[in-house]
């Protein structure tokens, strides 16, 4: 039997990665897209014209259970979400209503929409690393403190609890994968990786000459996104639902990632297109983030297949390449 997935999310990194896995698999895939004319949508239909797109807003509980009505998923994924940490200090109510209060929305839409077969829709949460905050210890697992340092951060444990909570007061399969950074080409242009690689492409091409980033010495666990959706599946093919950490186990400053990134388009003395901008610091920064995965590997068989070397490269050359072809345009 055909399965069906429905992506809150769809048109984000994770949403595009997760749809080309599940239609790869034989899914029928739905995405949830909010809003009217929605510019992203021509986005998804190019990238996975399979994709059945429909709308509704996870502040909108009535129109989450018009989508499950239609979709009859097997399997939803919540990847919805304002996910722009900065962007969170300046809009903290509504981060916390989109990111968070979203998660006890959509949960709440599978259990009326499930009925008394809680079982027949399985939960996938899209928690995140920015909950560890002011790490409580290095490297951080899944039984670690949870002290987020953040709007985003403190709306994501809420999620995370929430997924928790349903999982333990009704038994629905809901799993909370606790992801560290993952990156693409298809990264959206804030985030401080992609923000890196198109400069980078356009300094090489003397489209542009100066940088201007916040924190140089902050340090993530980055990984691929492409490996990330693989974990996202395999947690929901589990006979017990349960929280996994998903990440590389390595950790590499925001200078690290400009140092290989430059080195590749054959810039060594980058540091002089670089500047510090104080609208680029956060209030509050997380600590030291580096996560262990070893329950993911040892459960779910899986491990990431990208190195932080080899990412760092995917993304300049894909955003070399956008630029040449927006140049030749
Ligand atoms: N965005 C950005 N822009 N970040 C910068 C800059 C800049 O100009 N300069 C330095 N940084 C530093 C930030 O201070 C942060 O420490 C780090 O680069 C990474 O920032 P982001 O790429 O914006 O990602 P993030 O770590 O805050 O959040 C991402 O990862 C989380 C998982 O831990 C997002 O994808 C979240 O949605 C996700 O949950």
């Amino acid at each position: 039997m055909t399965k069906r997935a429905l992506i809150t999310g769809v048109t984000g990194q994770d949403g595009m990665y997760l749809s080309r896995l599940l239609l790869s698999k034989g899914y029928e895939v739905y995405g949830l897209v909010r809003g009217q004319n929605n510019p992203k949508i021509p986005v998804i239909n190019e990238w996975a014209p399979e994709v059945k797109i429909l709308t509704g807003d996870l502040l909108d509980q009535s129109s989450l259970l018009r989508a499950l009505n239609s979709s009859k998923p097997d399997e939803v994924y919540n990847l919805g979400a304002i996910s722009f940490v900065a962007y969170s200090w300046e809009n903290a109510q509504l981060t916390s209503q989109v990111t968070g209060l979203g998660v006890l929305n959509i949960l709440e839409a599978i259990r009326l929409y499930a009925g008394d077969d809680i079982g027949k829709v399985r939960f996938y949460q899209a928690s995140s690393s920015e909950m560890f905050g002011r790490v409580q210890e290095v490297p951080q697992k899944e039984t670690t403190l949870l002290w987020p340092r953040s709007p985003y951060g403190v709306a994501k444990v809420f999620g995370h609890y929430m997924t928790i909570n349903y999982r333990e007061s009704y038994g629905m399969h809901a799993s909370s994968g606790v992801l560290f950074n993952h990156e693409s080409p298809l990264r959206g242009p804030e985030f401080v990786t992609r923000k890196i690689s198109v400069a980078v492409a356009r300094i090489a091409l003397g489209l542009q000459d100066q940088l201007s980033l916040g924190n140089l010495d902050a340090k993530r666990d980055w990984g691929f996104a492409g490996d990330y959706v693989e974990a996202m599946w395999r947690m929901l093919q589990q006979d017990e639902a349960d929280d996994y950490v998903i990440s590389t186990g390595e950790t590499y400053s925001v200078r690290q990632y400009l140092d290989i990134a430059f080195n590749h388009v054959g810039i060594a003395d980058w540091e002089k297109h670089v500047f510090q901008d104080p609208q680029f610091f956060r209030p509050a920064e997380v600590d030291l983030l580096i996560g262990d995965s070893t329950k993911a590997r040892e459960t779910l068989g899986w491990k990431p297949a990208v190195s932080f070397e080899e990412l760092v490269t995917m993304m300049v050359d894909a955003d070399m390449a956008r630029e040449k072809s927006a140049q030749g345009k």
